[in-house]
């Protein structure tokens, strides 16, 4: 049986999102992105939305009880996850565990995808979204057949609020002080595997499929 429970990390831009719905697919698990499920409260003006709004503008971690609840509904009755974006420090990470542990199942592997800064920046100033399906497209790398337009839906394309660069750096930052303490956290339980996030996208879901087979 292949891996079932696992942690997706990386600094904002490292190419979680890119690569996770894949993986998760191959593995036959959840994909369960907390970025995607806020942004869609936040569109659609739930009271989750309203409150997580002015912290996902500035960049900042929306506050853990808000979070920590919308984790574990979604997690009842899932027998596998790819975890993306969640946990996002030690809190939440310690909260994950004792959840896990009533079913008796721990994260069996911890992925933290590594990439430069400046890649990084590069990578989410460039970032477009379709308004419609979600679909990720960046002006360099990953251009749309028409400027704009959407290659899945015809949706509009528009760059997310938070990937103008003073937000970025700030995203950097909570990164580094809140979430990075999690590859140390995931090292001593002996379940982290560092992956290298640089190169093509078809360079590192290689790395990716290699490491979780
Ligand atoms: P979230 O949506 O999780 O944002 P993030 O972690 O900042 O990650 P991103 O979605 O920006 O990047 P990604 O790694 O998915 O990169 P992508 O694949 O798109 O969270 C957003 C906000 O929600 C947070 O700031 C916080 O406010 C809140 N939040 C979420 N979870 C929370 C939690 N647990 N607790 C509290 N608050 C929480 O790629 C980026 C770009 O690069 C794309 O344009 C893509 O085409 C391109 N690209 C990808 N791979 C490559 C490659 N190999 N080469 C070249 N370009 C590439």
């Amino acid at each position: 049986m292949g891996i079932k429970r696992l942690v997706l990390m990386g600094p904002p831009g490292a190419g979680k999102g890119t690569q996770a719905a894949n993986l998760a697919q191959g593995l036959g698990v959840a994909h369960i992105s907390t970025g995607d499920i806020l942004r869609e409260a936040v569109k659609t003006s739930t009271p989750l939305g309203i409150k997580a709004e002015s912290y996902l503008k500035k960049g900042l971690l929306v506050p853990d009880e808000l979070v920590v609840e919308l984790v574990v509904s979604v997690l009842e009755n899932q027998e596998g996850f790819l975890l993306d974006g969640f946990p996002r420090n030690i809190a939440q990470a310690e909260i994950l565990e004792e959840q896990l542990k009533q079913a008796n199942d721990g994260v069996e592997m911890a992925i933290s995808l590594e990439v430069e800064d400046d890649a990084i920046v590069k990578r989410l100033s460039g970032r477009r979204v379709c308004s419609k399906c979600g679909a990720s497209y960046h002006v360099e790398y990953k251009k749309p057949s028409k400027e704009g337009v959407c290659d899945v839906c015809g949706g509009e394309l528009y760059q997310r609020e938070d990937d103008k660069e003073e937000t970025i750096l700030n995203r950097l930052d909570v990164y580094k002080q809140q979430t990075m303490p999690l590859v140390d956290f995931y090292r001593k339980r002996g379940v982290l595997v560092g992956i290298d996030g640089e190169g093509s996208v078809e360079e590192v879901t290689k790395r990716l499929s290699e490491a979780v087979s």
